[in-house]
């Protein structure tokens, strides 16, 4: 049905198709946080599911077994027990849940259930690449924590291990909280929970940027390497609808998790996001590997050209990064370009080139439209000359762009 002319409606309409068509045909999207959701997954959250509830058929809390409170639910539970069962296939894990309505709420729901009020976590620090979520005015807030920082102040904000463990042992927190939102590289993660465990505490790993990379393989394997509960969002390196996800190995911190999810945190799950998010892992069950390799391969690839094209980048001898960012050196971008990335950034958005303002380029959604390493030193020289030389490369980029159609690994 088409809306009334002139109407709100028909004006709502031609917004939807204009931002379709910009974001989804007319740009390069090198967000680090974006990524773009196969046709399947995106026919499954626009399907009948968008609008039902439902429960799971027993909660289990306090002893007390509920029904299902809503009928006409026979294949939402399946739904859901499809996505869970392909999750823990995907991330190797005994346990896991699609139900977390983003990383953020993914977080709570880990942190409230297992961490008492007046709990003391380690977590990074903001201004080392840390996320702002777990900061002390945040969650930690919420819950009347006390957060210290872990140092992540190496090359690239990485974590050195002799230090991490230092300041676990000198702190004796009840939890240490690892993730990023400026992640370049694996964390030493078998020292940081050997010396957490020593001192009785939980190790939680916030993987929501690289929880595309975790499943097809890269990056690093928490799981095994000592994290107890993993959680994120799976919308960024992870090519699904935005939402959550949480595994774990561990029955005991499962069993005070996952009932404490309903009710406490959220209480509709959005079937419709689990039936597209199940999609999505079960793409990435057949191809995931290949997608992560060549997320890091195309990250890396940019990164040497950007750097020889002149681009102040961090951890250069480091060889950039092992995910799918990689961070703009934003003093020397200052000192050397007089720009500052907020300005880059919107210099490039005019030349149909998306980057963050806060200088991190994501390779995720480029290498789901197809672009592979060898496309690497074109991208860069679209980069620099739109964004260091101001030169007018949107024309170009639009018809570079038209060549990718339909996505890739999905
Ligand atoms: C490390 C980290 N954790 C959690 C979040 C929050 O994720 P969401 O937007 O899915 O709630 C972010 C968002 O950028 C993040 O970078």
């Amino acid at each position: 049905m088409t809306a009334p002319p002139g109407s709100e409606e028909a004006r709502l309409a031609g917004l939807v198709r204009a931002h379709d068509r910009w974001r989804g045909r007319e740009v390069f999207n090198l967000l680090a946080s974006e990524n773009a959701v196969s046709a399947r997954a995106r026919k499954y959250l626009s399907s009948d599911l968008a609008g039902r509830y439902t429960l799971p058929l027993e909660v289990n809390f306090h002893g007390e077994t509920i029904d299902n409170s809503y009928t006409g639910t026979r294949y939402t539970d399946q739904i859901e027990t499809l996505a869970n069962a392909a999750a823990a296939r995907v991330f190797h894990a005994r346990f896991a849940t699609t139900r977390p309505l983003s990383g953020h709420i993914a977080a709570l729901s880990a942190l409230a259930p297992l961490l008492p009020a007046k709990s003391r976590i380690l977590a990074i620090a903001p201004d080392e690449g840390g996320y702002d979520g777990y900061a002390p005015g945040f969650i930690p807030a919420l819950f009347g924590y006390t957060v210290r920082p872990l140092p992540a102040d190496g090359p690239g904000f990485t974590v050195d291990p002799t230090r991490a463990a230092e300041t676990i042992h000198r702190e004796r927190p009840n939890a240490v909280v690892l993730g990023q939102s400026f992640f370049l590289f694996p964390y030493p993660l078998r020292e940081i929970a050997e010396a957490a465990h020593a001192e009785g505490a939980l190790v939680f790993y916030d993987a929501s940027h690289v929880l595309g990379l975790l499943a097809g393989g890269e990056f690093q394997d928490p799981l095994r390497e000592g994290a107890d509960v993993v959680f994120g969002s799976t919308h960024k390196s992870f090519p699904g609808p935005q939402g959550g996800i949480l595994f774990t190995d561990r029955d005991d911190l499962f069993q005070q998790i996952d009932p404490a999810l309903v009710w406490r945190v959220f209480d509709n799950a959005h079937w419709n996001r689990i039936a597209a998010l199940g999609q999505t892992l079960l793409e990435l069950e057949r191809c995931g590997a290949e997608y992560a390799r060549t997320i890091v391969a195309n990250a890396q690839g940019l990164g040497r050209s950007l750097s020889d094209l002149g681009v102040p980048l961090v951890a250069e001898a480091q060889g950039f990064t092992r995910s799918h960012q990689l961070h703009i050196d934003r003093p020397r971008l200052e000192a050397t370009a007089h720009l500052r990335a907020g300005a880059l950034a919107r210099r490039l958005e005019r030349q149909r080139l998306l980057i963050d303002l806060v200088g991190r380029i994501g390779t995720a959604e480029v290498t789901r439209l197809g672009l592979q390493p060898n496309d690497m030193p074109r991208l860069a020289d679209l980069l620099v000359r739109g964004g260091l030389r101001s030169e007018r490369v949107g024309r170009e980029v639009l018809v570079w762009r038209k060549t990718f159609s339909g996505l890739r690994f999905a």
